[in-house]
């Protein structure tokens, strides 16, 4: 698997100059997680698509303590450093994507807890999501994410990966087994967020009055 580009952070992009930064968030924080390997198999196909570079948040390492801000998100008076650095992480992505177990028909805590840290920063972005559990494939854990992500004004595609009985797809040692549907679902997903981050630079960029 190829090393996925990970551009410094603080260099804001979303606005439109240079190559768009997708933001990948591996959303279990379990020691030995699948997110990891499935975050790390979208990275594969988004580096052979070559429209992002790809910046993968790992939340186990990210560390965020539960929300600890005393105000709300929306007024961005940010007192902590690991809520300024995450927020400089997510302002500068123009499009994320959330890798999400579903957990007790949900998706985890850390996955809400990281969103909930910040709010402006995830307006408008286009979002697609790489779901995985067992006989649903984590489809009830992206059917919970939709309305947290209209809330904060994410542009919500209907292209999404669903993985079922993620145990058959993700080995002991992080391979992952993707079946043909699977890649054209990721390949698909991949092309719309590509196009959605397309669509809004044009208009940033059509002359306003
Ligand atoms: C706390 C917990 C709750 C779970 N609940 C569900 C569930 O509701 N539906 C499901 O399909 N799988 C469920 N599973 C199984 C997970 O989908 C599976 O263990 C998956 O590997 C978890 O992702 P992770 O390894 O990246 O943490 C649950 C697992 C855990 C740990």
């Amino acid at each position: 698997m190829p090393t996925p580009a990970t551009p410094e952070p603080g260099q804001p992009d979303a606005s439109g100059a240079g190559r768009p930064v997708l933001l990948v968030i591996s959303g279990s924080t379990r020691p030995v997680r699948k997110s990891t390997a499935l975050a790390d198999w979208l990275c594969g196909l988004a580096d052979e698509q070559g429209a992002f570079d790809v910046d993968v948040v790992e939340l186990a390492e990210l560390g965020l303590p539960l929300l600890d801000e005393p105000y709300h998100p929306r007024l961005q008076r940010y007192q902590h450093e690991h809520t300024k650095a995450w927020s400089r992480r997510v302002e500068r992505a123009s499009a994320v994507v959330f890798v999400t177990p579903e957990y007790n028909h949900s998706y985890p805590a850390g996955l809400k807890n990281a969103i909930d840290y910040l709010s402006v920063e995830w307006r408008g972005k286009p979002l697609g999501y790489l779901t995985y559990g067992g006989v649903s494939a984590g489809t009830r854990a992206m059917v919970a994410l939709q309305p947290v992500a209209v809330a904060l004004g994410m542009r919500v595609l209907p292209q999404a990966v669903n993985v079922p009985f993620v145990a058959n797809v993700v080995g002991e040692a992080g391979t992952v087994d993707a079946n043909e549907t699977m890649v054209a679902a990721g390949r698909a997903m991949l092309v719309a967020l590509a196009k959605a981050v397309a669509e809004q630079r044009l208009l940033r960029a059509q002359p306003t009055g």
